[in-house]
């Protein structure tokens, strides 16, 4: 069972899926992978927002309940969605706190810059673990701009490196590089002593993660650094026209789908 401690001292690669529901997050599990993220890409992935934005603390608490309660193997981190935290450190604290305490989360995930560093180190000495994200933060889309790939000038780049050494310092126990450079996620690989876990950021990463819709061919559009490793948009259609045909011809539901009780024969 992966915790936080097997994670940091992790010797081979970390495989990382989001899941926002039970039977998803079970299935994830039982294919072995390390760790599972509730993550606020719920927005997009499941709950039909066109960006993380609107995703709520409840939101995230629910799916985090959902993903826990399917799974005992894999590391469940629940990420904290736009301005749950960062506002003021008592709200951050009992929204980070909701996860772990009410939902069963181990962990928590914050999109990560300055104002996080102190915060992170707060939340660790409370006991609840974080997992630091730096390079495209999605919640920022309205600062930045767009989706674009960060830390592509060498200050900016210095800056997430800078930003990655503070928040191990401050005690995360691994940190998610997302659309950076695959040679400055190295860089960062190398320099850290806690894990690092990529998603468009190269193969020099400790670990990769991505949105479990992506992969699964569920979601109508990913990001190229994304790669979908199944169909399930295409298995869904097919079962829905087959019952949408078999409810029209009469041919379901069928004789051993029903059942005939003598005793309601005379109501009318
Ligand atoms: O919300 C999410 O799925 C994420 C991953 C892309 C790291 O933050
Ligand atoms: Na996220």
């Amino acid at each position: 069972m992966p915790t936080v401690a097997d994670i940091r001292a992790a010797e081979e690669t970390i495989t990382m899926l989001t899941a926002y529901d039970a039977p998803t997050a079970e299935l994830v599990e039982r294919a072995g992978i390390d760790a599972i993220l509730v993550g606020d890409s719920m927005g997009n992935a499941v709950l039909g927002h066109d960006t993380t934005l609107p995703v709520t603390t409840e939101e995230v608490a629910s799916r985090t309940a959902a993903v826990s309660r399917a799974t005992d193997e894999a590391l469940v981190v629940a990420d904290m969605p736009f301005l749950s935290v960062g506002v003021s450190e008592a709200e951050s604290i009992e929204n980070a706190g909701r996860m772990v305490k009410e939902a069963g989360a181990d962990a928590v995930k914050l999109e990560s810059g300055p104002h996080t560093v102190s915060l992170t180190e707060r939340l660790v000495e409370l006991g609840i673990p974080v997992m630091a994200h730096l390079g495209l933060t999605p919640q920022r889309v309205n600062q930045l701009g767009g989706y674009g790939r960060q830390g592509t000038t060498e200050e900016a780049a210095t800056e997430i490196a800078e930003l990655a050494v503070a928040h191990e310092e401050a005690g995360a126990f691994s940190l998610v590089l997302e659309h950076v450079p695959a040679n400055l996620a190295g860089a960062i690989t190398d320099e850290l002593s806690t894990p690092t876990i990529g998603i468009g950021a190269g193969s020099d990463c400790d670990g990769q993660v991505l949105v479990i819709t992506d992969v699964i061919g569920l979601g109508d559009w990913s990001p190229p650094f994304s790669r979908q490793f199944g169909d399930v948009r295409g298995e869904i259609t097919s079962a829905v026209e087959a019952y949408k045909e078999a409810v029209e011809s009469g041919e379901f539901p069928a004789e051993e789908h029903s059942e005939t009780v003598e005793e309601v024969e005379d109501v009318y």
